[in-house]
């Protein structure tokens, strides 16, 4: 591993870090395969709750695709380079466990395409967000002309892919683009406050309700709503269920074992 990429862990928490600053965390093939490998990795934990997906330094979540690597591809190696980004994003998205995304300052191109890829995001007050590919004469090539319109709506994400403007923080938040705006040196604090309380919860229930969200968007809503059902019955399986009923039913807090 070149470093690229830090994962650390807090409790049930993993604080996933992309490691460039001096680059702005610019994704390049070593960065995606790291990144790629730390989600293939944090998968097969049962231990994780969440997890936090931030950048490393002041300015940047990430700036992009890392242009001087992109510069001079071929076609083919533009389309293993997209397709590459396509399952890294796939991965954090489908990720057994709630990913939020700390955005600490730019989040731009693909940086912007990684974030959309997380179940949430938070954002600095310094944050800024933009799919701005066509200034460089291309377009999102790792599912954010996809994942972008799902999050804010066709008209918003049409005009920010056509225009390659970028959004500040509360014009994020305005458009649904980013949950909630935070003073920059807070960001961290109230992102691990969002993933603690997640964490507290029934962990097989909350990937059951990642499952069924994300499972259920893009499929007819009487097969997502079938979908819903079989998730809801198969949690009366868990323990945590009963935990969760019993506890509330002796007014006492539950006491989750994730099973
Ligand atoms: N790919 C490769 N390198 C990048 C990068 C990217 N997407 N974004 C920033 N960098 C590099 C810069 O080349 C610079 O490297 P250097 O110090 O070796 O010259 C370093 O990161 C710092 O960036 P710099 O441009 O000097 O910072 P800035 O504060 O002046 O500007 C931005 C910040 C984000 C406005 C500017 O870096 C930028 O426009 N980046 C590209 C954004 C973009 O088009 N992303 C979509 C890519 S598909």
């Amino acid at each position: 591993m070149a470093g690229t990429v830090l994962s650390e862990r807090d409790g049930a928490i993993a604080i996933v870090t992309l490691n460039r600053p001096d680059k702005l965390n610019a994704l390049n093939a070593e960065l995606l395969a790291e990144l790629e490998a730390t989600f293939v990795a944090l998968a097969a934990d049962p231990s994780v709750a969440c997890a936090i997906l931030t950048g490393a330094g002041e300015k940047a979540f990430a700036a992009g695709a890392d242009i001087a690597a992109m510069a001079g591809m071929t076609t083919e190696e533009a389309r293993a380079f997209s397709e590459t980004g396509h399952r890294v994003c796939s991965r954090i998205e489908r990720a057994p466990f709630p990913v939020v995304g700390a955005v600490n300052g730019f989040a731009l191109g693909g940086g912007c395409e990684i974030a959309l890829a997380c179940d949430f995001l938070y954002a600095s007050d310094k944050a800024k967000l933009g799919q701005p590919e066509v200034n460089l004469g291309v377009i999102p090539g790792f599912g954010g002309t996809q994942r972008l319109a799902r999050r804010v709506g066709i008209g918003r994400a049409r005009e920010l892919c056509y225009t390659a403007d970028l959004v500040g923080a509360d014009e994020a938040k305005r458009i649904g683009l980013v949950n909630a705006v935070v003073p920059a040196a807070e960001l961290m604090v109230e992102v691990k406050k969002v993933a603690t309380k997640i964490a507290s919860k029934g962990r097989v229930a909350v990937a059951q309700a990642k499952r069924v969200l994300f499972g259920g968007a893009d499929i007819p809503v009487d097969v997502a709503n079938a979908l819903e059902t079989q998730a809801f019955a198969h949690l009366f399986g868990t323990e945590d269920q009963k935990e969760g009923m019993k506890a509330f039913l002796e007014k006492r807090a539950a006491a989750f074992q994730g099973k």
